[in-house]
């Protein structure tokens, strides 16, 4: 079994085939534009899709020595995510399905993060899952493919959105998160104590006062003395503001796996590719004697790979979608578009 994914819920154009031998392609088209604006601007990521997809597909084929008569279906991302990108990528998508007749698979953006741990690896089920993005940020129990629990999730800002937020208040470019990162690992985690929102009330998760104290203690400094401040400190900086974030992502995974007894965790999407997060997590596996799986860092931020893999898992289940199946924008609307 052969099958084409295509990513385009945000501002990676990308196109991978997953075949029973394993990843065959994986390509991806990132959009520059966004860094002179400090954020994805949604009509432009429309518009850079709509200029690479079909490039992107094709270049995903030729590296599998493929053809579309060889590809057994097309799994294509419906949502979360920007309404114009998603459609780019479901529209032409549909058109491959007509003109080829092979069948859809509707892949949801965060499964195929979760399911990125497949493609080069087979994580045991039941197992707690870590999902943070730019997006999203969630704790949930898989019991089986394409079974969960959600046990919390963000009130408000997801940990990649704060990591990209204090980097821009650091004038650092976007996304911030991979450069936080390597400053941080130069740095002192107790350099300056940020607040870490536990909510001791369950698996629930808040960033945006971290986000609003980081801005407060940047604006704290006199203004003539901010560059070298900056100069001297922006690696303790990171460090402080990474150990505050994963500590909280870290805690709540420990009292989840005590909660569930589930023997297998894994860290899924964009910020899973932290080192201070997966060092910690390891430690944590170590502490529980639990099996940790987190994907290589090619997978962990937005890819096509993630997106085949799970439409493989699905394609194994038979299960398919219809040509009118719809995109979906966010997580709460997925229930409506898929009665639809
Ligand atoms: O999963 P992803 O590529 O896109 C969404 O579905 O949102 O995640 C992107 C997020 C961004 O916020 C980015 O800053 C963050 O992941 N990110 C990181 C790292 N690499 C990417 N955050 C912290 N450390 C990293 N190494
Ligand atoms: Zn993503």
């Amino acid at each position: 079994m052969n099958i084409l994914g295509i990513e385009s819920s945000c501002d990676e154009t990308a196109a991978a085939v997953y075949s029973d031998a394993g990843l065959k392609s994986n390509i991806i088209a990132s959009q520059n534009i966004h860094a002179n604006f400090g954020g994805v601007v949604p009509e432009l990521a429309s518009r850079a899709h709509q200029q690479t997809i079909w490039l992107t597909v094709k270049q995903a084929l030729e590296e599998s020595d493929m053809s579309m008569d060889d590809i057994d279906a097309i799994a294509v991302t419906r949502g979360p995510g920007l309404m114009g990108a998603l459609l780019v990528g479901l529209s032409f998508a549909k058109g491959l399905s007509i003109s080829y007749n092979k069948p859809l698979i509707g892949v949801n953006h965060i499964d195929a993060h979760v399911y990125a741990n497949f493609i080069e690896q087979q994580p045991d089920f039941p197992f707690i899952g870590l999902v943070v993005s730019g997006g999203h940020t969630q704790i949930i129990y898989v019991e089986e493919p394409f079974k969960h629990q959600i046990l919390g999730q963000t009130r408000d800002d997801a940990a990649g959105e704060a990591f990209d937020k204090i980097g821009k208040i650091l004038n650092l470019p976007y996304p911030a998160g991979p450069h936080i990162d390597k400053l941080a690992q130069k740095g002192d985690i107790h350099f300056h104590k940020f607040p870490q929102a536990l909510l001791h009330d369950g698996f629930e998760f808040s960033f945006s006062g971290l986000k609003t104290s980081a801005l407060y203690y940047i604006n704290d400094i006199p203004e003539e003395e901010k560059e070298a401040f900056l100069g001297d400190h922006l690696n303790d900086i990171s460090a402080s503001v990474s150990h505050a974030i994963t500590e909280v992502l870290v805690r709540k995974l420990g009292k989840a796996i005590k909660k569930t007894r589930a023997q297998t965790v894994i860290l899924a999407g964009g910020v899973s590719a932290n080192t201070m997060l997966r060092n910690k997590a390891q430690e944590m596996a170590l502490k529980y004697k639990v099996k940790l799986h987190y994907p290589r860092l090619i997978y962990c931020t937005d890819n096509a790979a993630m997106i085949a893999v799970t439409g493989y898992l699905k394609a194994q289940r038979e299960d398919f979608d219809d040509i009118r199946m719809k995109p979906f924008a966010s997580l709460s609307d997925i229930t409506i578009s898929n009665k639809q």
